[in-house]
């Protein structure tokens, strides 16, 4: 087989501890912004949800400012469509003017919304890294076995070969393809290991923003149940106390 499962991946939010690293989320935000959202939107987050990650009001209203928001009017002479900038409130928009635009700039493909990819396929976040960092050259790929790619596998025109993309060849060129290619304001080197890392974890974010919370109540839910059950054995034993 070709096709290959994903590498596992750590992030902070794992287990049932796990929290979100803000500083990490930040990369990764920066990484979509900078990247990924030439072509991919994310419907399910607002600018304004970008608090969570660390960013004040004022820093928001900038980050949508960079944003252009449709409005649901054709301009009457080029029939181009209007644009308004976007506000805290709006989410962050298709890049393309609707499906038929979407597709014809990528080989017929359609860019999904990222909001709930780290849920939507299987293997999750680590799915989504190995894609990102998964791309290798068709001609030289080996697979466990040795063998070589037959030549009815490689892909076709505007297609990329990337062993872990389940039918083996996608619309997607390699997004991240050199380290650098964003510059993170918090030092960390921007390897495209690191880069696919931070932004895979912004997308853990986008699918699950109160992934927090749920863990914390699982816990707190837990003591509690311990407690609940050590009460029930003691009163058990109470109750019993004087029958053989
Ligand atoms: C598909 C992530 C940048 C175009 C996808 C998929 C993911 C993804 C997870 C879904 C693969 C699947 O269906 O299992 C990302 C991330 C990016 C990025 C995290 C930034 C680091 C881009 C860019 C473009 C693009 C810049 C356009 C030049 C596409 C297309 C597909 C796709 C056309 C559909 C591929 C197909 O079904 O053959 N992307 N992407 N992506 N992406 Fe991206």
């Amino acid at each position: 087989a070709f096709h290959k499962h994903p590498e596992p991946l750590k992030l902070a939010s794992d287990g049932p501890f796990g929290k979100f690293d803000r500083q990490q989320l930040q990369r990764g935000f920066q990484v979509y912004k900078e990247v990924c959202a030439a072509c991919h939107s994310l419907h399910y987050v607002a600018f304004r949800d970008l608090h969570d990650l660390g960013y004040d009001e004022p820093e928001i209203k900038a980050i949508a400012d960079q944003w252009a928001i449709e409005v649901p009017s054709v301009d009457p002479n080029t029939g181009e469509p209007t644009t308004r900038k976007a506000i805290p409130a709006d989410k962050f928009p298709n890049p393309y003017a609707n499906e038929t635009a979407a597709r014809a700039a990528n080989s017929n493909a359609y860019p999904p919304d990222l909001s709930l990819i780290t849920k939507a396929r299987e293997g999750g976040p680590a799915y989504v890294h190995s894609l990102l960092i998964g791309y290798r050259d068709p001609a030289t790929y080996r697979n466990e076995d040795g063998k070589p790619l037959p030549v009815e596998n490689r892909p076709g025109t505007g297609l990329h070969f990337n062993p872990y993309f389940a039918n083996l060849n996608l619309a997607m060129p390699q997004p991240l393809t050199a380290e650098g290619q964003v510059t993170y304001a918090d030092g960390t080197k921007p390897t495209i290991d690191q880069m696919s890392t931070d932004v895979t974890a912004f997308l853990v974010w986008t699918a699950e923003p109160k992934l927090e919370n749920r863990h914390r109540t699982g816990i707190a839910v837990l003591i509690f149940l311990l407690f609940a059950s050590i009460l029930a054995y003691l009163s058990y034993k109470n109750i019993w106390a004087d029958r053989k």
